[in-house]
This record gives C-alpha cells, structure tokens and sequence, in this order.
C-alpha cells in the first residue's frame, strides 16, 4: 500500500536497521556481537530514584491520566535543579514542559514552526534526528559544518543563514565529539540571533556528563531559546523515557499544544522518581564521570590499534575517534563490524563530511575493550 511522501525523505532509523543485522547475523550463529556504538547507559540509575519509583507506585491516582504537561511538583523540581546547577531561574508553570524523551520534543517544536519548505539549520556532524524530523514535519534542512577541532560553527557564515531559516539547532556539550560550549560562545551565538525571527534549539541532553555544566538559558535573555535536556543520559535512565523543554514561553506554549494532541501525561511514579533524582548531590556525577574517564582510557589502547586519536578533555559518553589521513571510518566499522564482530559507529551518519572519523560509545563495561582488543589482535597479529 502507498505510504504518505514524506516517508520517502527518510529512511529507517541507522541505529535501528544495523542492530536488526547484528540479530540476524548472531542468530545464524558464531560470537556475539561487541556493541560499542550506542549511547545506551549501560549503568544503573541511582538506587534512590529505583526505590521512589517503587514507593509512589500505589500512590491514590498513581495510574490515571496525568496532566498534559507534566505535574506541578516535577516541573518544581526541574525548576530547582535549574537554579542548583545553572543559576537559571524558570517559571515552572509557563517554562518548563516534561516530554516523553527528548527525541519527541525535536518533533513537536518542528511541528509547531516550520511550515512545508522552511528551513531549519543543523549542524555538522551532529544527532541524526535533527535532519529527519525536519523532513517528516515539511521543512528542508539546511546543514552548516562546525570546525574541526574546536566543534563550534564559524558565527559569522551562520549569520546570513539564521535570516532565511526558522529554527537553528545547536547541540552542547556536542554528541558526537564531546565538546562544550563556552560562555563566550553562548553569549555570541545569543548576540548574533538577537531580533532574527528564528528560534534557537539548544539540544543539551549530555549537560551534566561533562568537566563544566552549562545551560544556554544563563545567556538567553529574551531571545526566543529553547533548551531540551534528558534523563537518559544524566541520570542513565534512558528506557524510561524522561526528558524536558525549558525556555521561551512562547516556544513551550507552541510545543505544548502539539504534544497535547499526540500524547498524554507522563506516568506518575516515573514523574515522582525522577524528583528524586533531580534532587541528589553533586557526588552522582563524580561517580558516573569516573566511570565514564577509566572506560575512556580503555577506548584509547583499543583505537590505538588502528592509530586513532580521541581527545581527553570534553564530556558526552562517546569517544571521537580521528583516523590516520586518508582512511575512511566507513571502511573501518565495516571491517570492525563484519571480520571482527565489533560494532562502532562510522562518523559519516553524523555528516557525510566525517568519515575521517568513528565513534565509540562508553556505554560498555571495560572488559568488553579488553575482549575487543584480543579479537583484533588475535586476527590480525
Ligand atoms: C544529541 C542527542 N539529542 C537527543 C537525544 C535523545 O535523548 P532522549 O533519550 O532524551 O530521547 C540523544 C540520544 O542519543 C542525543 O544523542
């Protein structure tokens, strides 16, 4: 049967298709597969917010309908946890908006402004989603590169684009480099947007997984900023689904009433489970960040094997692996992926421009690099 047009601009999800080859190629037999390309928190989340979700499980109401845009105390707690760890202060009620996974808010906020033909700026290498989703919603992507090294775009050739475009896509700290923004960064990306109708979408899902936590919306003003964060990464609660739009309240208005005709509130416990998380100290981060540096140093003896070179600063859960001139990461995960049974991920799906380049996910226990490291050797001596 015809699907509609627009399904024809897309394809399935990458991630998707490729772990649909590694079940089918295990189910035909031989080793398993070593899957170091996804972003999926292996960790458990904190033991605290298990135990709230539990406690607030027959909580009276626990099961109905909630609020179509998130309950008063969770958009409080995310309010409090702006204050706490960027000095940002949010009307909980006008500013906040809890999604379902910060995937569906790149959804409803293109839905709520590109019109079929507007164009959205993206950026390069950058989340594939971005690119996708402005295609179902009608809009064209237009891409603009960040320079290598610094993974920042060049503001002064942004500047003319952001007049003909809707919405500007930014992501800090960067997936998949690692990168953070700077506050001086910040504050020119907000001086050049400033009196553009465009909006900006600051996609910050990795904000705590880095050396220096920033959030957009110190640097804001009245500028029309939306920032979406997430659980899944922060707090390695990614299968359940929680994640927030914070900003404008024009943008929130705009996203909430798409959302609203979409979806319905999310589940009650997981709204007071994640209160709890929100809540904890500092030493949560410390812990899954030295997790994330030993693994780090893992990935570095691994990519040594083919002379790759990642950066040590920075923060996200991947590393940004740069290959010897001239060698392609496209070439490098297909050998990796089908003589070795290793799945990393080639730059090019986050920019045709970077297939210099591969990504790893920190994502696995250090064993599995050290399991990696004696397949390679062990083929190839
Ligand atoms: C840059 C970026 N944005 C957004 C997301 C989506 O995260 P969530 O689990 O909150 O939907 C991801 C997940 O991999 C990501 O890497």
């Amino acid at each position: 049967m015809k699907t509609a047009q627009r399904l024809d601009f897309i394809r399935d999800y990458y991630f998707a298709r490729k772990l649909a080859e590694v079940r089918q190629l295990e189910n035909q037999g031989g080793e398993p597969f070593l899957v170091m390309s996804i972003g999926n928190p292996d960790l458990p989340p904190p033991p605290q917010v298990v135990d709230s979700l539990v406690r607030h499980l027959n909580d009276p109401g626990a099961h109905s309908y909630q609020p179509y845009s998130g309950i008063a105390s969770f958009k409080q707690a995310i309010a409090g946890f702006y204050e706490r760890k960027f000095g940002v202060r949010l009307d909980p009620a006008t500013q906040i908006l809890p999604l379902l996974g910060s995937k569906s808010g790149i959804m409803w906020l293109s839905l709520a402004y590109l019109d079929t033909g507007d164009r959205a700026l993206i950026p390069q290498p950058g989340y594939m989603a971005y690119g996708s989703v402005t295609r179902l919603a009608g809009g064209v992507p237009e891409l603009y590169p960040l320079q290598e090294g610094s993974w920042l775009p060049d503001l002064n050739s942004i500047e003319s684009r952001a007049r003909q475009a809707r919405i500007i896509w930014m992501n800090y700290t960067n997936m998949p480099t690692g990168t953070p923004a700077t506050p001086e960064f910040l504050t020119e990306t907000i001086k050049l947007l400033r009196g553009k109708d465009i909006v900006l979408a600051f996609d910050n899902p990795y904000s705590l997984i880095t050396e220096q936590p920033l959030s957009v919306l110190r640097y804001a003003g009245d500028v029309p900023v939306v920032e979406f964060q997430s659980m899944s990464k922060n707090f390695n609660m990614a299968g359940w689904r929680i994640g927030w739009a914070a900003g404008h309240p024009d943008i929130i208005a705009a996203m909430a009433k798409v959302q609203s005709n979409v979806e319905t509130g999310m589940f009650y416990p997981f709204q007071k489970a994640a209160e709890t998380a929100l809540a904890l100290s500092d030493e949560w981060f410390a812990h899954i960040n030295r997790v994330y540096n030993r693994r780090k140093a893992k990935v570095k003896q691994l990519i040594a094997l083919f002379d790759g070179q990642c950066n040590d600063r920075g923060g996200g859960m991947f590393c940004w692996v740069k290959l010897p001139e001239g060698v392609s990461g496209e070439a490098l995960a297909d050998r990796l992926f089908y003589e070795h049974r290793i799945f990393v991920a080639p730059g090019k799906i986050f920019g045709e421009m970077w297939d210099n380049y591969i990504r790893i996910s920190l994502t696995v226990p250090e064993e599995v690099y050290d399991r990696a490291m004696a397949r390679i050797k062990q083929a190839e001596g």
